[in-house]
């Protein structure tokens, strides 16, 4: 990429702390973080606002609306949370990827005018990578591989030539999206992950109820289940039930995958991400699977987990000291950036 010479602000050698701003989808978040010791993150805050359709999916250009509405007072809380003045800051990062267009352009605005006002270096990243970065800041792992599951996303993602290539991932939807979706159709409101697995929780555990399970090679598909999985509850299956046996069967699928990338790449470390990973019963099964291969096992906390503004000020800050600053003109979206075509210039 281009960067337009002398256009880019330098750094502040007092300044430590990073602001990112998180707007892919149905959040606007905004976190602070600083370098607690090499490697490590040290989070001073994580703010966020989450869009709720009243009904149906998320429509990019309402979710836009409203996370234009959120981001003065977001921007604010993270900055009181994080007792500091956008003075005081040594750069602004943003999520320029992938993600909803209108969405992701009201994060990347408000990001290029505080860059701009405050005289502050602009970097924009990889929101997929964000979510693999913040847990090694966490967890001080060194070369993990990376499950992350969230509402558009699946993937297994780990480091190899340079880059965060794909070892497995959904063929259509997002494990997340198609929890919501069958949510949805269950009158339960949006996001469904968290109530499918209160309801999981009540189901009689010895008994399984058959759903697709959709494995090709490295990769999944969850597009199919939610209709079988309606089907089931129409025929008097309790929800509880259905739940149960959708979290068995899905997740069985990316413990599977995430198995075999761990044996083709040789990694030995397990990291989780993502909002769907916030799920106690999936961090079960990926726990006791890395166990069993004397696989080194993390879970982020929950906050960290799902979309959040830290994960992107703590990639930024890894970025920026890789010269990976952008100028205001060079800073366009990429709405449908691929995780393996950033180079991973910070490790
Ligand atoms: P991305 O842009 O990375 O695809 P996202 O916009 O979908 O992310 P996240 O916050 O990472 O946002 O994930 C949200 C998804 O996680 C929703 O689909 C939600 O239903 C799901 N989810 C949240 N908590 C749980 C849970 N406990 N169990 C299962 N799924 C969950
Ligand atoms: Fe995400």
């Amino acid at each position: 990429m281009r960067q337009g010479a002398g256009l880019i602000p330098a750094r502040n050698p007092e300044a430590v702390a990073v602001l990112g701003i998180e707007s892919t989808a149905h959040t606007f978040a905004v976190g602070v973080v600083e370098e607690e010791k090499p490697g490590r993150v040290r989070v001073l805050a994580n703010q966020r606002a989450m869009v709720k359709p009243d009904q149906g999916g998320i429509h990019p250009r309402e979710a836009a609306h409203e996370h234009a509405e959120k981001a003065p007072g977001v921007l604010a809380a993270a900055l009181k949370e994080a007792n500091l003045r956008p003075e005081q800051l040594e750069a602004i990062a943003f999520s320029q990827g992938p993600g909803l267009g209108p969405c992701l352009r009201v994060g990347a605005t408000v990001a290029r005018s505080l860059a701009v006002r405050h005289a502050l270096p602009l970097v924009g990243v990889n929101h997929c990578v964000a979510h693999l970065e913040i847990g090694r800041g966490l967890s001080g792992m060194v070369d993990p591989l990376l499950l992350y599951a969230s509402g558009a996303n699946t993937q297994v993602l780990a480091l190899s030539r340079g880059r965060y290539r794909v070892f497995g991932e959904t063929l259509d939807v997002g494990l997340g999206n198609a929890l919501d979706k069958f949510a949805r159709g269950a009158g339960i409101p949006f996001p469904g992950g968290p109530e499918v697995e209160r309801l999981a929780a009540q189901a009689d555990r010895a008994k399984l109820l058959d759903l697709p399970y959709v494995v090709k090679g490295m990769d999944m598909s969850f597009s199919g289940w939610p209709i079988a999985a309606e089907r089931l509850v129409a025929e008097g299956h309790s929800l509880a039930d259905v739940c149960h046996a959708i979290q068995e069967h899905q997740f069985a699928a990316l413990v599977e995958i995430t198995e075999r990338a761990l044996a083709a790449t040789g990694k030995t470390e397990l990291l989780l991400g993502g909002g769907v990973a916030c799920n106690a019963r999936l961090q079960e099964m990926a726990r006791s699977m890395a166990l069993e291969r004397g696989v080194a096992f993390f879970a982020p906390p929950r906050s960290l987990l799902v979309d959040n503004g830290a994960m992107i000020a703590w990639l930024g800050h890894l970025k920026l000291r890789a010269g990976g600053a952008v100028a205001v003109e060079d800073s366009e979206v990429q709405p449908y950036e691929r995780t393996d075509t950033v180079e991973v210039t910070w490790r």
